[in-house]
This record gives C-alpha cells, structure tokens and sequence, in this order.
C-alpha cells in the first residue's frame, strides 16, 4: 500500500512555525516522572529534522482523559523536561494551548526551537472536534505535521480540524514508519500470513478478526475471548470469562471460518485456577472442552503453546494483538512469554513480525523482546483501528502527495 500523503521530506521548514501534534500520552509514575519514555524517543526523529533544518518546533500534545477540566495531574510539564533530555536541548513549556501567552511565546521563537503546549484536553473543543479551537491553535503554525499515529484514530480539533486549516499538513516520521509497517503487512505480506489475536473480549476484536480472515493464512485465537467461543462450541468453560451477548457472533465467526480458507485455531488446554489470586500448586491444565465447575481459563496450555509454535514456525509474516492470558499475573504469564519468544525466533530467521501496541506491545517490552521483533506499534487503539480496516481521521486529514 503506497503511502499517498505529503511527508516532513516534502516540505521546507526552514524558518517555519511548524505546528506537531505528537502523542505524548504516556505513564507516569505515582511522583509524576515518565515511567514509559518510548511515544518520546519515537519522535525524536521528526522533532531533530524540524529544528536541523531551522524550523521552529510547535508541540501539541493530550495527556490522559482529564475530559475539557483542568486537573494538574495531566499537566504536560515534567513531559517537557523528560523530552529535553532526550532531544538534548531545552524545550520550553507554556501552561496553556491557547491564548495570549501561547501566541507570544510563538513569537518569541527562533529558528530551530522546540517548544510544548499544555494538554489539549485541558479545553472540550479538543475532543469535540471543536473549529473554534482548531482555528486558535492553526494561527500558531504555517506548516502541520502529525506524528500521533498513537491518537490518529480520534477525529479531534488537533488531529482533524487544524489539518482542515494548515496546508500543508503532513506525516512526521513516526506516523509515516508506523502506516509503512502496517500497511505492507497487511497489503502485501509475504506468506504464510499468521494473526495471533488474544485480550479479555470478542467485542473488541471482532471487526478485526473479520478483516483479517480473508487476508491471513491463520488466525491464533488466545486470551480471555477464547472461552466465548469454547461456550459456542458448546464446551464446558467453568467460571471463565464469557461475554454471553456476544454467543451469536462467536458462532457466525466459527461458521465463516470454515468457509474462508483461512486456519482459525483455537487452544487445545488451558491454565486453569481456582481463583485468579492463587497459588502456583493450585494451577493446573485442562484441554479445552472440560473446564470444571468453578474453574477460570487464565492461560493457554502447554499443548496449544507447541501448537502455536508449529503454526508460526513457517510463518513469513505475523501481526500480534492481544496477550494469551493474564500476563500481568506471573502464574498466568507463561503463554504470553512463548508467543513473544516464538516471534523472536522467527523474525531472526527473516520473518516481518508486527506487534500491535497496547497489551502485547507491553508484554513483548516487559520479557524483553523489544529488540527481537521487526516492529513496536505506539499506537494501541490506532493500530486496532488500522487491522479493522478503518480509515484513521488523523490521516484522512493529511495533504495527499
Ligand atoms: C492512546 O494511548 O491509545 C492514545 O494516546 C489515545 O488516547 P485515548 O484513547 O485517550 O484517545
């Protein structure tokens, strides 16, 4: 899939104002230090072309969901100094997006200055899309660049509306690596074509496993959704999660599976427990159709983790979304840990590996794979939205080439 929007490569920015909306939406801990700095280092490429080539580096940004209200526990600032420090250089921060004060510090910017707004969200125009904001935030810049890919499923003011104002406004580095990778996996992977799709619910993957069954050559199912779809099959789940409202869907997916040519596998066991805060000689392993009475399915078995690894063996491309079990749990953890090792082991012998971000791209961080797979997402919503096969509004509203 050719990338058909104009990209930082295609503009001058030298001497511009060029507003950047980034998603700096990141964790912070409990003192109010960046837990997580990777949405910041995967910008720095495009912050270090806007300032080296004598732009001057406008940075918009949200920071949780503190809905339209100003709560100082979103603010952006220690984001400001944390990003500094990785750019090697200061960035001024101003205690507002909008207004006077904003406007003059704008002024006030030289060539090659990178400068951090407050949180958008600190206004409700943001999330509403609102033009008024939209226009207040566009008089900042000449140029828009868009390097939240993490947030480009959101039609707000400033990944929607100031892109309807600035032209031109273009992909940053991020944003455009992101739909690269994403775009190629799904538009032209090399096969076999593996999707290894988990997470608590059915609900939030159907669309993607909808639109990926006549792409792929396999699914993997695994985490919590499995046991919707072992209930359809009629299976005896015990007291694992079921959404019961979504029964039908889970049988019409079994049923297009079997017409679509596509492999959609199931585990075979899983890790079952008592209750989800027990000990490790508690745990035991059930095959699929006979979870007793009680019981909670946490984790795939060791069965459907030699089963996985056969199917990806050969796998030439993979896209990964969504965790096999209760990773966050040690004792749940195990078929989590696999997959990513698997993946690993495959991408050193030349297969393309995409992580979705959210869960799976944490887990893959927390067992230490980060280096070992061919791509992270930042974006987990985003990247969801992508695999669903909807376009993301963030992207829709870049100049096209
Ligand atoms: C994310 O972390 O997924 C993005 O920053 C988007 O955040 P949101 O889900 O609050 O819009």
């Amino acid at each position: 899939m050719a990338f058909n929007k104009l990209t930082l490569d295609d503009v001058d920015l030298k001497g511009k104002r060029v507003l950047t909306r980034v998603d700096f939406n990141v964790p912070l801990t409990p003192e109010g230090e960046v837990a997580d700095d990777t949405r910041l280092r995967a910008t720095l490429p495009t912050v270090k072309k806007i300032i080296e080539s004598g732009g001057r580096a406008i940075l918009m940004s949200h920071l949780g969901r503190p809905k339209g209200e100003w709560k100082p526990e979103y603010s952006l600032k220690p984001i400001a100094t944390a990003f500094g420090k990785l750019l090697g250089k200061k960035v001024e921060f101003i205690d507002d997006c909008l207004g006077e004060k904003v406007k003059s510090a704008v002024t006030e910017m030289r060539d090659g200055d990178c400068l951090l707004l407050e949180n958008l969200r600190f206004y409700p125009g943001e999330e509403k899309n609102d033009m008024q904001m939209a226009k207040e935030l566009a008089e900042l810049g000449d140029i828009y660049v868009n390097d939240a890919f993490g947030t480009a499923h959101r039609a707000h003011a400033s990944t929607a509306g100031v892109p309807s104002i600035i032209q031109p406004a273009v992909a940053g580095y991020l944003m455009k690596k992101e739909l690269d990778y994403l775009g190629n996996a799904i538009a032209n992977p090399k096969k076999p074509f593996v999707a290894v799709l988990g997470g608590a619910k059915i609900s939030g993957k159907i669309d993607v496993i909808n639109n990926l069954m006549s792409k792929v050559d396999r699914i993997l199912i695994g985490g919590g959704m499995t046991y919707t779809f072992f209930k359809a099959l009629g299976y005896k789940i015990g007291a694992s999660l079921l959404e019961e409202g979504r029964l039908e869907m889970a049988k019409d997916i079994l049923d297009k599976a079997k017409s679509s040519g596509c492999e959609f596998i199931l585990p075979i066991d899983s890790i079952i427990a008592p209750n989800l805060d027990c000990r490790k000689d508690e745990i035991k392993v059930a095959i699929a159709e006979e979870i007793p009475d009680g019981w909670i399915g946490a984790d795939i078995g060791p069965k459907t983790i030699d089963l996985f690894e056969e199917k990806l063996d050969d796998a030439k491309t993979v896209v990964w979304n969504g965790p096999m079990g209760i990773f966050e749990k040690e004792l749940f953890a195990n078929g989590t840990i696999k997959i990513a090792s698997k993946l690993a082991d495959i991408t050193d012998k030349g297969a393309i590996t995409i992580i979705g971000g959210g869960d799976s791209a944490a887990a893959v961080k927390e067992f230490g794979f980060t280096d070992r797979v061919t791509h992270i997402s930042t974006g987990g919503g985003a990247s969801l939205n992508f695999l669903e096969g909807k376009a993301l509004p963030g992207v829709e509203a870049l100049t096209d080439k």
